[in-house]
């Protein structure tokens, strides 16, 4: 394979200019030309295309965002996008090309591979909600930033005696909510893989805790379970606490990333690409018990992730 490609697609995490980087680095390393595409899969059916050279992604590996920047395309689900971006491959010489991005992305390159494009998926979004992967790129990230800014909240929560109603991102997934609920000693975590009931789950772990002397309280919410807002005011009529709603948005989705992250990505990138030159098939790439392993796009797209239910048992024990 001599012309590579490499693009950033969906919602964007830190460490894909990490992963960027190791892509780039390890083509030319391998003596292929690498070309970097603009704006995800509207960059490949519009030619917004550019020769990445060793120097042009330096200084990106601590940035969060994506210098390639990113975007979740709707024409590129049609046939008629896909065969736009089939053209610019053909133009440009691209054999083989890596889609950094989460599963609607690796759809798109399970489809596109089928045009005759090799294609490579590296997990990258900060809701680690891909089957076939333990960790996606920015997920570490993402924690962490949620532990940071919910130990800020958690400073004004105690000092006012109040409540803080919290909600985090992730979209139909609670891996953001659990692993930093339990990080920063959440009363509650309320996640959309397991059903909760507001009386006992919310009201009836706080007046428990009340009894044995607590008097702040903080509940992680996980998007798409409920409204933190319509939460918080009910929480206050019912147990006359005042309580607030924190609604950490976007803030989870950038920011400089973790070494865990950069690492992660570094080794996707590199793993990508020796994959594309060794001519494997079209693949996805997961990390399993710190191994890198890839999986046939299909496979890969069909593997189901649980949440770990030990780990909420845990912080259900553990939060009292
Ligand atoms: O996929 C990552 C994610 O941040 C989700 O957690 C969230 O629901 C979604 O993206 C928001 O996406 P958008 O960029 O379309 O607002």
């Amino acid at each position: 394979m001599k012309t590579i490609a490499v693009l950033t697609s969906g919602g964007d995490a830190p460490g894909m200019n990490a992963a960027v980087r190791a892509v780039v680095r390890t083509g030319i390393y391998n003596d292929m030309r690498v070309m970097g595409v603009y704006n995800g899969y509207e960059g490949l059916m519009n030619g917004d295309i550019e020769e990445l050279s060793l120097r042009s992604i330096g200084n990106i590996i601590q940035r969060g965002g994506t210098v390639l920047r990113s975007a979740r395309s709707a024409e590129f689900t049609q046939e008629s996008g896909r065969l736009r971006a089939l053209e610019t491959c053909k133009k440009f010489g691209i054999e083989g090309l890596v889609v950094i991005g989460g599963d609607g992305s690796y759809r798109g390159a399970l489809e596109f591979s089928r045009l005759g494009v090799t294609c490579v998926g590296v997990p990258g979004t900060i809701d680690n909600d891909i089957g076939c992967t333990d960790y996606t790129i920015g997920f570490d990230t993402a924690i962490n930033t949620v532990m940071e800014m919910v130990d800020k909240v958690r400073d004004t929560t105690e000092s006012h005696s109040r409540c803080s109603v919290i909600e985090v991102m992730g979209r139909d997934a609670g891996y953001i909510g659990l692993e930093a609920g339990i990080a920063v000693g959440a009363t509650s975590i309320l996640i959309p893989e397991f059903e909760y009931d507001f009386d006992k789950d919310v009201l009836g772990r706080m007046q428990n805790t009340i009894v044995t002397g607590k008097r702040h309280f903080v509940i992680i919410v996980a998007e798409g379970v409920g409204d933190a807002m319509e939460m918080a005011k009910k929480i206050e009529q019912f147990t006359g606490i005042e309580t607030r709603a924190t609604i950490l948005g976007y803030v989870q989705r950038g920011g400089s990333p973790t070494v865990r992250d950069r690492v992660l990505a570094s080794r996707m990138g590199n793993e990508a690409v020796r994959l594309l030159r060794d001519g494997e098939e079209s693949c996805v790439i997961g990390v399993r018990n710190e191994e890198i392993v890839h999986y046939p796009i299909e496979e890969g797209l069909a593997m189901k992730k649980t949440i770990d239910v030990e780990q909420y048992r845990m912080a259900y024990e553990i939060s009292i």
